[in-house]
């Protein structure tokens, strides 16, 4: 990591940021996404989601604004649904925050807004899992009055729930003035900023399983990288359109033809793509499936492709070494599974050793890092799944365009 060589593009956001709106003893709306991973137990296993938002809601404090903080959790289809209440989510951030945090059994209705009525300078209220209400989902007017009621400023800092265009993502900026929280500034800068005006040589990273999910992401970067690795499973189909042998590997047959187009693409814009050339093979993904690792073109029937080899890794990692800036979007194997997570932890290691600028967004990729233990040595990990990959195939969010135009 090298966080010295880019300063990440600020006032790439024509937004108003928190810092631009008067919140000093205001009652501020703050949408967070504070949608975090829960096990069987509903413990959360992960709170990355929460700490991220601190700087925001510390901010906020600071300036003596009244705070109701609101989010979703999971997709309960509005009904109230008490696995998915956010209880349990308030007391982790009481505990990260060191200050009270006081939680109100539903986001709308008298009493809630009889208890915003009394906040004082500082306080902080959590509303209840806004999904519990199906307009929330239906970006219904009338919810997004209701929550815009309670409040004199609306602050999105919810970047993982901005490519939703839900009650009060959208709905809700058509009543208040609506600025970008510090988290979402953060994560528009790097994903968009550093990623539209990257220093060079400029890397990305592929994978996950399906070449479907990840094709307007390559023809959005293919003009502005200069090298394109795709691991993972989406790899397989790139191979068997070359006209090699897979095996029983995941590939998107219906995707062959676009497979080939999008690799000839890529390189006759002068960019190098790397496929993999060796693979761990398993015939299920049982974790004690027995393996073989074979090179990536001799796949037999019956295997599949788990994990990139060894050969792999280090093909990969000299094509890291001069880079300046790295994106890594998507694991190289099934690394859930112990035995097929080499690969993408070596992946892991490499991007966090490289002397880059580095960026992991979308889906599992931030939970590989963490596993790899090297998280602390990437500049930037994203917070958003769905979104990220939104604005790295070069969308508009939903609620970013919302906001109010400086
Ligand atoms: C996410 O986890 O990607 C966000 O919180 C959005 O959740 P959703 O996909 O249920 O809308």
């Amino acid at each position: 990591m090298n966080d010295n060589l880019v300063v990440p593009i600020k006032g790439v956001l024509n937004k108003l940021s928190i810092r631009d709106v008067d919140i000093s003893g205001k009652r501020v709306f703050i949408r967070v996404d504070f949608n975090v991973p829960l096990d069987e137990n509903l413990n959360i296993t992960d709170d990355r989601r929460i700490r991220s938002a601190l700087p925001t809601i510390n901010y906020a404090i600071d300036e003596g604004s009244r705070i109701i903080l609101a989010s979703h959790l999971a997709r309960p289809r509005g009904k109230v649904d008490p696995r998915y209440s956010l209880a349990s989510v308030s007391r982790r951030l009481q505990r990260l925050i060191k200050k009270e945090v006081t939680f109100l059994p539903d986001c709308v209705g008298p009493k809630v807004e009889e208890a915003v009525g009394k906040m004082a300078e500082g306080d902080i209220v959590l509303l209840e899992n806004l999904r519990f209400h199906s307009e929330e989902e239906k970006n219904d007017e009338a919810f997004s009055k209701s929550l815009a009621d309670l409040a004199d400023v609306y602050v999105n800092d919810a970047f993982g729930a901005a490519h939703r265009s839900n009650a009060s993502i959208v709905g809700i900026t058509k009543f208040l003035p609506s600025c970008a929280g510090f988290l979402l500034q953060k994560e528009i800068e790097y994903l968009q900023g550093v990623v539209n005006h990257p220093v060079r040589p400029f890397v990305a990273i592929l994978g996950g399983a399906r070449v479907s999910g990840k094709i307007d992401v390559i023809k959005n970067l293919e003009d502005k990288v200069d090298k394109v690795i795709v691991g993972g499973g989406m790899a397989y189909t790139f191979l068997k359109a070359m006209g090699y042998e897979v095996g029983d590997s995941l590939v998107e047959n219906n995707m062959l033809d676009l497979a080939n187009d999008i690799r000839n693409s890529v390189t006759s814009k002068g960019v190098k793509f790397y496929l993999p050339v060796d693979c761990v093979i398993a015939q299920s993904i049982e974790p004690a499936a027995e393996t073989k690792l074979v090179t990536a073109q001799e796949i037999p029937h019956g295997w599949r492709a788990v994990d990139i080899g060894p050969a792999s890794v280090k093909l990969f990692a000299e094509a890291l070494e001069s880079a300046k800036t790295i994106l890594w979007n998507g694991p190289m194997g099934v690394f859930e599974v112990d035995a097929f997570s080499r690969g993408t932890f070596s992946v892991a290691h490499s991007v966090a050793d490289a002397y880059a600028l580095t960026i992991v967004g979308g889906g599992d990729t931030d939970l590989a890092v963490g596993r790899a233990g090297v998280s602390e040595s990437i500049s930037f990990i994203s917070t958003g799944g769905g979104a990220a990959l939104e604005l790295l195939e070069g969308r508009e969010l939903p609620g970013l365009k919302a906001l109010t135009d400086k």
